[in-house]
């Protein structure tokens, strides 16, 4: 029999009906599945799609994404995944293009930062992309490290240079930290962040990547400087950008790490979002996991807990052997990614103890994206809220603007003052915030910040910082920590002038009896 047109058109809709919209219904190529994309030498990282139609849902931030994040339109695959890190954020998106061709064709992928990189997309099986979650401890108590007794303070290679760094970098970086008088006021950890590890040998063992071909003779090198080396890793297969992580090896790399002479591990949940839950008990579980581990090598480690905040991880990260914990998604080199980091700290600034410290990520002072004013309160708000100290510039081209931030030791001293007490408001006044830490001594750090968007008028009362300066007939001295200039107490109140996003830094103390 003859199918009329309408017959046919019927027939479709059935079939349409029965099938859905599914790509297999057309015969076209169906992407559903799990893939990894590959870069030689670089990071691997394995998507879920689901394809209905020409439309291409990611398993991404929460599981598979509700609306679709590209298409497959006849072989041509265009995709534009956003960062599951942090709030939602139109321009960190990371754009894949390929042309399909069966199961293993090559693709580019576009960073957020923009950068191009060419490889290999690839169909794999599921256990591969998303390896069977392992046991994980409960979290217990594990005994103080005794490390970490004030904030850490170094350098750490992601915000200048994402993972486009090699081991010659790094050496470079551990002399300029010296020449540039960095050690000599504080600075002590060099940080090889995401980019230096490989795949694992036969027996299992994590290798450094071409670009890293010696991470001991490195971790040398950085010791014979004076200063102390740390190294980067995840509780998932792979770190964020997807270089090798220590998934299933976690003693293992823990040996590695102390019989290589590291001193610091920042370890970051990256790709364990495809394997636990970041729920509070797999939290603090994974992490627990490697703390043991680190604890077992007997090799002093600083242990710095990268999980964005998630499930408080100020309530547990201690017990877990956390020296630090962040608190935030990534920080920004811009002002309202460092306002958003730093005033989000106010709510919990009573967790901190010594050893064990609160980090609203690392510092972006000198890499050009805010203003002299800008980087002096980043500094100060991050001194102010004792968090660790973690330059993020290129070391070896400093302006003298940058190195007088770095470098201002009366600000250093606030952020590793021994009493390590909290940092409370003292008052807000619309955009206008005072804030005040007791200090070692019968002393406090003031900082008068200007959040808004024109210069203020900003006081206190002498009287507010409960010196008791007036008793027993001592006085009271200030000093301006950034004009590094003694500041007159006198009246009832200190006022500045702050520019937009400034600060003034003040350190108040009580002096000498005076005898009448
Ligand atoms: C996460 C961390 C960053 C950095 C990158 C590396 O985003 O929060 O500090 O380590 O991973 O990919």
């Amino acid at each position: 029999m003859r199918m009329t047109r309408v017959h046919a058109v019927s027939l479709l809709f059935a079939l349409t009906l029965l099938f859905g919209w599914s790509a297999a219904t057309w015969g076209q190529t169906d992407l559903t599945g799990y893939w990894k994309f590959s870069v030689p030498n670089g990071g691997i990282n394995f998507l879920e799609f689901k394809q209905t139609g020409d439309q291409i849902f990611v398993n991404g931030r929460s599981g598979m994404s509700q609306s679709p994040y590209g298409t497959l339109q006849g072989d041509k695959l265009h995709l534009e995944i956003p960062s599951p890190f942090g709030p939602p954020d139109p321009n960190r998106v990371t754009v894949y293009d390929a042309v399909v061709s069966g199961d293993r064709f090559s693709a580019t992928k576009k960073t957020a930062d923009g950068e191009i990189v060419a490889g290999t997309l690839e169909r794999v099986a599921k256990e591969e992309a998303f390896p069977a979650r392992l046991p994980l401890p409960v979290l217990r108590a594990l005994p103080d490290n005794g490390l970490a007794r004030t904030p850490p303070m170094g350098w750490n290679s992601w915000n200048k240079f994402h993972d486009k760094f090699d081991d010659a970098t790094v050496r470079q970086m551990a002399d300029a930290m010296v020449s540039s008088g960095m050690r000599d006021a504080g600075y002590t950890y060099i940080i090889v962040d995401e980019g230096w590890s490989s795949y694992r040998d036969k027996n299992g063992n994590i290798t450094g990547n071409a670009r890293f071909p010696d991470m001991k003779g490195l971790a040398d090198y950085v010791h014979s400087k004076g200063l102390k080396i740390g190294i980067y890793s995840s509780p998932g297969p792979q770190v964020c950008g997807g270089y090798q992580g220590s998934y299933g090896h976690e003693e293992q790399d823990a040996k590695t790490f102390a019989a290589w002479g590291y001193d610091y591990l920042k370890y970051d949940w990256c790709s364990a979002f495809g394997i636990y839950q970041p729920t509070p008990a797999d939290l603090e579980g994974a992490y627990q996991k490697m703390g043991e581990a680190l604890a077992k090598t007997g090799r002093p480690i600083v242990y710095s807990l990268c999980e964005y905040g998630l499930g408080d991880v100020w309530t547990w990260g201690a017990k877990a052997g956390g020296n630090l914990w962040r608190t935030t998604f990534d920080i920004a080199d811009t002002w309202e990614s460092m306002e958003r980091n730093g005033f989000s700290q106010l709510d919990i600034s009573q967790y901190p103890e010594s050893g064990h410290w609160n980090d609203p990520d690392m510092l972006e002072v000198g890499n050009g994206g805010m203003t002299g004013d800008e980087y002096r309160t980043h500094m100060s708000l991050w001194a102010m809220l004792r968090a660790p100290l973690i330059a993020g510039n290129d070391l070896r081209e400093m302006s003298d603007e940058t190195k007088s931030i770095l470098m201002n030791t009366e600000v250093i001293a606030i952020d590793q003052d021994p009493a390590a007490k909290p940092v409370q408001i003292l008052s807000v006044d619309g955009k206008s915030e005072v804030l005040v830490r007791p200090l070692e001594g019968n002393a406090v750090a003031v900082g008068l910040f200007n959040r808004g968007d024109e210069p203020a008028q900003i006081s206190f009362r002498w009287d507010s910082l409960h010196l008791g300066a007036y008793l027993g007939g001592r006085t009271m001295t200030a000093r301006d920590l950034w004009k590094h200039e003694a500041v007159p107490v006198t009246g009832d109140s200190f006022t500045a002038t702050v520019p937009r996003h400034g600060v003034v830094l003040l350190r108040v103390e009580v002096g000498e009896f005076r005898f009448h």
